[in-house]
């Protein structure tokens, strides 16, 4: 497995390899993100997986600092999954100090995580877009956990005629349904023993819309009361929305998504479920 840190070392790299599938990740790999370099080597010639915490998706109140890294960890998971390069690149030359471009999503990037995180999901769009202009893959691949990022990486690669198609893996989880994160090791005991009551309220408000429910109100309030009787934090929201746009669906479609957001005492949690799955 070839290691490049400057981007000339990756475009020198990429020009001997076929279809490149490429995950970009921020690094303290999980399960989760191992499902996506699996989907990645199954469909491609070559797999490129970037490792960079990227300073501006980070809000000044939030955790850049202190986000788990653990380089050297990360480099065994990939060399066992058979990934061709990693791209760890430094911010200096990522970021020069003249850099002063930003792409800014609307609609889809406001709401929610959007309006909780402001400039969160411009700093996700500007390094993605740079990331794919370096890697130059013909397919990424995003885990479904980071819906809203999902839906906006779909919107900003169609707005701009990338040229990538996105694949969207289904989310990880641990044994107990707490879907795989790289911050889940900032839970204390008594948080990490409460989280799977996440999981559970959104199977819990699946249940009642296969059950015939359509009524936006009654859902979202089933997955608020579940979430309490599973002693979960006050949720930022709890809501059921639209995949594509993010806005509130009624009444609630086979394709909507049960969405939520918890803040945790160090760490914020958010996870989904589409309501129409199986
Ligand atoms: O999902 C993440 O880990 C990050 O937001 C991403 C897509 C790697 C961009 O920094």
């Amino acid at each position: 497995m070839k290691q490049c840190t400057t981007i000339d070392s990756v475009r020198q790299a990429r020009a001997s390899y076929g279809k490149v599938g490429f995950v970009p990740t921020m690094g303290f790999l999980h399960e989760g993100h191992l499902s996506l370099v699996r989907r990645a080597r199954a469909e491609n010639d070559a797999v490129i997986v970037s490792i960079f915490v990227n300073p501006i998706q980070f809000g000044p109140n939030e955790d850049f600092e202190s986000y788990p890294r653990d380089r050297e960890r990360d480099l065994a998971m990939l060399a066992k999954e058979g990934v061709d390069l990693v791209f760890t690149p430094e911010a200096s030359e990522f970021y020069p100090p003249d850099f002063a471009t930003e792409i800014v999503v609307k609609g889809v990037a406001n709401r929610l995580e959007g309006a909780s995180r402001p400039g969160h999901f411009s700093g996700v769009a500007t390094v993605v877009t740079k990331l794919f202009n370096i890697v130059q893959p013909q397919r990424a691949y995003f885990g479904q956990k980071d819906a809203q990022q999902c839906a906006v990486i779909r919107r900003f690669v169609e707005d701009l005629n990338i040229p990538v198609a996105i694949t969207i893996v289904p989310t990880g989880r641990e044994e107990d349904g707490l879907a795989s994160s790289s911050r889940n090791v900032r839970l204390s005991a008594k948080e990490r023993a409460l989280a799977p009551g996440l999981y559970k309220a959104l199977l819990g408000t699946r249940i009642l819309f296969q059950s015939g429910e359509r009524d936006r109100v009654i859902l979202e309030a089933r997955l608020k009361e579940l979430l309490r009787q599973n002693d979960i934090p006050q949720p930022d929201y709890a809501v059921i929305v639209d995949p594509r746009t993010f806005e509130a669906v009624n009444p609630v479609t086979d394709n909507a998504l049960a969405l939520l957001a918890v803040p945790f005492s160090t760490v914020r949690l958010i996870d989904n479920l589409p309501l129409g799955m199986e």
